[in-house]
């Protein structure tokens, strides 16, 4: 059976979420799947293939991600890595915002060159600004704050995790 491991870096729990979505599609399509916070693994030995997952901040991917890929990088090079991005700018899905999320992916990407990502997954998050207290609420900009909501789309979220099973197989 292939050995999958969904690891996500989420501040709220909004791209947990999504990464629990994906999981849970590679798993009904056979294969076994570990859902873990990128920040706890210590080692990905015994993975045929990573999904990770990031959201992102003042434009920029959680931490988290970036150090799991600067850890992991020799394994990830040499198995199938598949990167997502979750934020707000991908509410619209304009033009100017896909290279917006680009960018951010960029900056994913850009922490660990060796890994060649075999699926890149852009998704709009959401924004509930009465759960965050003073000061993070002075942080959100009006750009990045958006109109508040939930703006997941789980039918993109679930074909693009369809997509991605026979691929980590390898
Ligand atoms: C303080 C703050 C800053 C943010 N900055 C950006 C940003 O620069 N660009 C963007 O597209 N989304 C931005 N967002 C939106 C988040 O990416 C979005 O809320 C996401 O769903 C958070 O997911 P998480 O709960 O997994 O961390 C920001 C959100 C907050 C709270």
């Amino acid at each position: 059976m292939t050995n999958i491991l969904v690891a996500y870096a989420s501040w709220k729990g909004t791209s947990q979420e999504v990464a629990a979505e994906i999981a849970g599609i590679l798993r009904e399509q056979g294969a076994q799947v570990d859902l873990e916070a990128a920040g706890k693994m210590r080692s990905v030995e015994g993975y045929d293939g990573v999904v990770l997952g990031a959201s992102v901040r003042m434009g920029r991917p959680n931490s988290a991600a970036i150090a799991f890929l600067r850890r992991h990088v020799a394994k990830l090079a040499s198995i199938p890595t598949a990167l997502f991005i979750v934020c707000m700018t991908m509410k619209d899905c304009t033009e100017e915002n896909i290279k917006t999320a680009e960018s951010y992916m960029d900056k994913l990407k850009t922490a660990a060159p060796a890994v060649k990502p075999m699926a890149e997954g852009l998704f709009a998050g959401q924004m509930v600004p009465e759960v965050f207290p003073w000061p993070a609420s002075k942080l959100i900009t009006r750009e990045a704050m958006g109109d508040a909501g939930d703006y997941r789309d789980w039918e993109a979220i679930r074909a693009w995790a369809a997509g991605l099973a026979a691929k980590l197989a390898g």
